[in-house]
């Protein structure tokens, strides 16, 4: 039986509440106390919790059907509609609430518990398992499942405050604001015991189904588990969808480690790191050492009856492009495991500090370059084929600035450790200022552009990359909504990639490399064109596609990329993890409650695809495998997430304060 349904966790070492969720006794009112939960202070503030989070659920619905919109909460000019329902709802709460049924009289206490205490309650739900929430599982079952909800203590990570949001009330602007300090001490976590995450998340029947697919993609290593397995598609020419990704793990680490199983995360950190110290070769050419692997194979000799690891460096990679971001996805998986679990001894190890060390040597290197940006080849990311994401990608520069985070908290700073911190604190000031400055477009911005003159020499050059403006794409000119903006793809000497890139924005989010403006404001671009990003299914991989000629220049006639399919335009089902966890942190979770209930319509009817094309994502993909591992996992992590935003820490950072005072912001990222 899946753990996160029997949600019994035997790690002794660690904080953990279990709770048993049933929708119809949420409330905490009894027939045997009438009126009496009314006089109580504990049931009174229930009885607000949930009618606050019923305002909220009338309030999200009315803006998706466009019966108000946003602004119209903000300054309370509110249809008539939208008042009575308001009315009728509030009726019907003070009509039903003192009759509602209640099951057991424990739970009672226990709801109200979970929103006075300062940490979750652990005295009935922990030992027994029943307090209560609205987690309706009968539909998984017979008997009433356990969710598996551990709240792990966290873990001082130097300077860094990480934290995730909680919901508080509609603010000035039209958003919420989250308090992003000290959400994860859990002599604080009550905080987030806000209306929402007590009476929000009702469980979809894909749920159970995905968690039965990702257990079925497990891969073992001499009895171990190691990895997930890219595809569990029978169908199709295997390719090396048999194999475990690096990158393709990450959502179904994350997920393991929200279900409290870090095991398979350690292992495969450790197996990864082994690969590392393979020589590596491409013809006569050896590989850096700290290049790690795209993806690798368990091979079993049934003869000799031992198993072996096979793994790709890019060398049996189709174009023959080292992964860059594997090495970036390892060090962020590091982290999230070392905060998830609070295990700091698996970093502190010798071989994971050297094999930091040497990623880090990859790409802290000095040579040629004016620009702290990464060089890099098409192809060596999640777009793995030649798809003119090269130079300086932004899918590749959000990596690389998180995975330096991430790095920062994780080094020792022994003799050796010292001066590698020096040179990530280095280059973190100096990428956040280039990136920032340089790779952002809003409006403003765009208009500035526009405008530019061209071959300005020296230093007060303010096209300083010799951009000539009728470079421009005409789409980009519709694309820009009045209030929004994003990381434009690339940006390189007489050279700007105006492509949207979901990836990488999500990263800059999560990593914080993008500031709290820059963020509000992609999630604004999100929303003012969500026919275009997220269409029929989330989410769009780039925007918008590239076709006819561009399509032959750029990527050398590739029949798997054409227009808006695949990489070029496809829409991936894996990138509502990043979106849902980007929309957390910017504190708008109903933008990725909703791309959640788009994917939801299809994603299991069709077989968890691993893409989709068309403009708006209609179509399963032409080469599309089914049974796509971080399809499945992704929708897992999203949903995860959304009903626990504590989670968020493991994946996402604080902005570092030190680096905010030194870097001056861009006037066009106020509005
Ligand atoms: C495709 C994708 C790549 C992924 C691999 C395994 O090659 O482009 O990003 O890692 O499939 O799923």
């Amino acid at each position: 039986m899946p753990k996160w349904s029997n949600g019994r966790n035997k790690q002794e070492d660690r904080e953990t509440e279990e709770v048993t969720f049933s929708s119809s006794k949420f409330m905490g009112f009894s027939m045997d106390h009438p009126y009496p939960s009314f006089l109580s202070l504990k049931s009174l503030a229930a009885f607000y919790s949930c009618l606050w989070n019923a305002f909220e659920m009338l309030e999200t619905s009315c803006i998706q059907t466009n019966v108000i919109s946003p602004s119209d909460v903000v300054t309370g000019d509110l249809p008539a509609n939208f008042l009575w329902n308001s009315l009728c709802l509030l009726s019907l709460f003070i009509i039903t609430a003192p009759i509602k049924p209640v099951v057991d009289s424990k739970m009672s206490t226990a709801s109200v518990d979970l929103m006075q205490n300062d940490s979750v309650n652990n005295g009935d739900c922990v030992n027994n398992g029943e307090c209560d929430n609205d987690y309706d599982f009968s539909k998984l079952g017979d008997k009433p499942k356990h969710l598996n909800m551990e709240r792990q203590r966290s873990f001082d990570e130097r300077s860094l405050v990480e934290a995730s949001p909680r919901h508080t009330p509609w603010a000035e602007n039209g958003q919420r604001h989250i308090d992003l300090d000290s959400i994860f001490s859990p002599s604080r976590r009550s905080s987030f015991n806000t209306p929402r995450s007590i009476c929000s998340f009702e469980p979809h029947p894909m749920f159970a189904e995905a968690w039965e697919s990702l257990r079925k993609t497990m891969v073992y290593f001499r009895g171990q588990p190691v990895g997930t397995i890219a595809a569990l598609d029978n169908s199709d020419e295997k390719l090396n969808y048999d194999q475990v990704f690096v990158r393709d793990f990450i959502p179904s680490a994350l997920a393991f480690l929200m279900n409290g199983e870090p095991e398979i995360v350690k292992n495969f950190l450790l197996k990864t790191l082994r690969l590392q110290s393979w020589e590596k070769k491409i013809d006569r050419f050896q590989l850096g050492e700290g290049v790690m692997p795209a993806s690798f194979k368990v091979l079993h000799d049934p003869v000799r009856n031992t198993e072996t690891l096979m793994a790709d460096f890019g060398e049996s990679a189709i174009g023959r492009v080292a992964p860059v971001d594997s090495g970036f996805w390892w060090i962020i998986l590091l982290r999230a495991y070392t905060k998830s679990t609070g295990d700091t001894s698996l970093a502190e190890m010798p071989d994971c500090q050297k094999g930091m060390r040497l990623i880090l040597a990859l790409c802290l290197s000095e040579g040629f370059d004016t620009f702290p940006t990464l060089l890099c080849a098409d192809g060596c990311s999640m777009i793995d084929r030649r798809m003119g994401v090269y130079g300086y990608p932004i899918e590749i520069q959000a990596l690389f600035f998180m995975a330096l985070r991430c790095a920062l908290v994780l080094i020792k700073q022994d003799a050796q450790g010292k001066e590698l911190v020096e040179r990530i604190v280095k280059r973190l000031h100096a990428l956040s200022f280039h990136m920032r400055s340089y790779f952002w477009l809003d409006l403003k911005q765009l208009n500035d552009i526009y405008r530019y003159k061209t071959e300005e020499y020296s230093h007060t050059a303010v096209n300083k990359f010799n951009v000539i403006p009728d470079s421009l794409p005409e789409w980009v000119f519709d694309f820009m909504p009045t209030y929004g903006g994003y990381f434009i793809g690339n940006v390189g000497p007489s050279n700007m990639d105006f492509r949207w890139f979901c990836l990488g924005n999500c990263i800059a989010i999560l990593s914080s490399l993008a500031t709290p403006e820059q963020s509000t404001a992609i999630m604004d671009l999100i929303e003012s064109r969500w026919e275009e990003l997220v269409g029929d299914m989330p989410v769009k991989v780039c925007y918008p596609a590239i076709e006819s000629h561009d399509w032959k220049i750029i990527t050398g006639c590739d029949p798997k990329n054409t227009r808006w399919s695949y990489h070029n335009g496809g829409s991936w089902p894996v990138l509502l993890w990043l979106l849902t966890a980007a929309c957390i942190k910017v504190g708008r979770p109903q933008i990725a409650r909703r791309a959640i209930e788009v994917a939801e319509l299809r994603l299991a009817k069709d077989g968890w695809p691993e893409y989709y094309d068309g403009k708006s994502g209609r179509y399963i993909g032409k080469q599309a495998r089914k049974h796509q591992t971080w399809s499945v996992a992704g929708y897992l992590v999203a949903k995860m997430m959304l009903e626990d935003p504590s989670h968020l820490g493991m994946i996402a950072l604080e902005e570092d304060k030190q680096m905010k005072s030194i870097v001056k912001r861009s006037s066009s990222w106020t509005f």
